[in-house]
């Protein structure tokens, strides 16, 4: 091979290997909390002595020059810089010149990175908190409008008993309530910071955890130096809990997908939110919740595939880590999205009252309500009622009717056991009042999700 041939090859081969070990194309996102923990940083290096005043001056205004190039698409990202890490110290160096050099006194970048990937999922956390706490609003004040909208509830995708449409809704509201606590509750288990636990050791320069950790907003420094840099369960934590609530997402769009189905017809999405199809001109697809539905495997993928990562590494800190961005960046992309439109579905779907109501006329929904009648007033045992009821339900089938359309004489020709039961029995069997029969804690009356509505207008106020 000729030396110029040689000299290519080495080339190649050294851009395919910066290619491979950089993450600068996709850490670039981290610059604003990599600039902010080097501030805090140089702070605390001055308040020690280990920088002069005017060092620390130098440096700070540096970079926030650096930030200014960064948000006006000044600066250029290259792979000769590994990471954000590395381009900012460099063109910090550049600007100001040897001050820029002793800025990674008494810090490596193993808690450099833990600490900005760290600030990056604390932030995340708070803003889609927000955005769930939007969303329960939204199902909660939708549920408000329908506490006495009837619609067959499900087991088994099989009619089962009548519930009302703000019940079901509030069911999700539920969903939205947990995943804003999990990440209420993740962000408070992470706040520590890992800012001066150097490459794994710790360092002997003379420094204050506590001061850096009280500018980047942290609770605390974190305990222990070797863990800290090799720890990424704050990462994993927020994958899933983003991935439990695209599940809750995900089950609500199914729904939206079955309701707005010709078969169904118990909701319409808004124009807005439907699409067309480009071959049949009367389509309307529900291609919304359908994507919302799908992107839920992705986010279940970054979770799994951190899992993954960390299960081999040993202490203490591994390239291996450097995996740990791009599947958190994309599930919180996800998740943002996901939120913002699913709260825009539900705010604008059109219900179908008519339908939902007329659907529960199908499957003897309050057949339940017969057998609970013959337990309460006639104190028989409830498996004989059951068989009672079983029998009821055969004679409206067999005059095609359902069990809520008896008159009290066909009931009583059912089965000799009720031939005199009480004229009231038809008052029982009733839709409406079925739903409004299930008065305990919890249950569906109207009455009932009303209270729960209002416990989740108190807790909305008091968040
Ligand atoms: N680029 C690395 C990452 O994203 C951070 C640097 C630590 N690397 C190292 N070789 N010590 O995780």
């Amino acid at each position: 091979m000729s030396n110029q041939n040689n000299q290519i090859l080495k080339n190649t081969n050294a851009q395919i290997l910066d290619e491979f070990n950089a993450s600068i194309m996709f850490d670039k996102e981290l610059y604003s909390q990599d600039i902010k923990g080097s501030i805090a940083h140089s702070q605390m290096l001055c308040e020690q002595g280990v920088l002069t005043f005017d060092e620390q001056k130098l440096i700070e205004d540096g970079l926030l020059q650096v930030k200014d190039e960064i948000e006006s698409g000044k600066f250029e990202f290259s792979l000769a810089y590994e990471d954000i890490h590395m381009a900012v110290e460099n063109r910090l160096t550049e600007i100001i010149g040897e001050p820029g050099k002793r800025l990674h006194t008494a810090r490596s970048r193993n808690d450099q990175v833990a600490t900005d990937f760290r600030l990056y999922v604390q932030e995340k956390s708070l803003s889609i908190k927000d955005l769930l706490k939007q969303l329960v609003d939204t199902f909660v004040n939708v549920a408000s409008k329908h506490t006495e909208t009837l619609i067959p509830g499900m087991t088994h995708l099989q009619h089962a008993q009548p519930l009302n449409f703000g019940y079901h809704l509030l069911a999700y509201a539920n969903m939205f309530k947990r995943d804003l606590q999990r990440f209420e509750s993740s962000y408070e288990r992470n706040n520590y910071s890992p800012l001066g636990s150097a490459a794994l050791a710790g360092t002997p320069h003379n420094i204050d955890r506590q001061s850096t950790s009280d500018k980047l907003g942290f609770t605390a420094p974190t305990a222990h130096a070797m863990d800290t840099v090799s720890d990424r369960d704050f990462a994993l934590e927020i994958l899933f809990n983003i991935a439990t609530s695209m599940m809750h997402i995900s089950r609500i769009s199914e729904e939206l997908v079955t309701w707005s189905s010709y078969e169904f017809q118990f909701i319409r999405m808004s124009d807005e939110y439907a699409t067309t199809s480009s071959i049949m001109p009367q389509k309307k697809n529900p291609d919304v919740p359908e994507l919302l539905r799908g992107k839920t495997g992705r986010v279940y993928g970054n979770l799994i595939s951190l899992l993954t990562v960390m299960k081999g590494l040993p202490l203490a800190y591994n390239k291996d880590t450097q995996e740990d961005k791009e599947g958190v960046f994309d599930s919180v992309k996800t998740i943002e999205i996901s939120l913002k439109i699913l709260n825009e579905v539900i705010k604008t779907m059109i219900v179908n009252v008519d339908k939902m109501e007329n659907a529960c006329k199908i499957g003897h929904l309050s057949a339940t309500d017969l057998a609970d009648f013959l337990v309460q007033k006639q104190n028989m045992p409830f498996r004989t009622a059951y068989y009672i009821t079983k029998d009821v339900v055969e004679k409206a089938n067999s005059l095609n009717k359902d069990i809520s359309e008896l008159t009290v004489e066909e009931i009583r020709e059912s089965n000799d056991e009720i031939k005199d039961i009480d004229e009231e029995i038809v008052m029982y069997l009733d839709l409406r009042n079925s739903m409004n029969a299930r008065t305990s804690l919890g249950g569906t009356s109207t009455i009932q999700t009303q209270k729960q509505i209002e416990n989740f207008k108190q807790w909305l106020e008091e968040k």
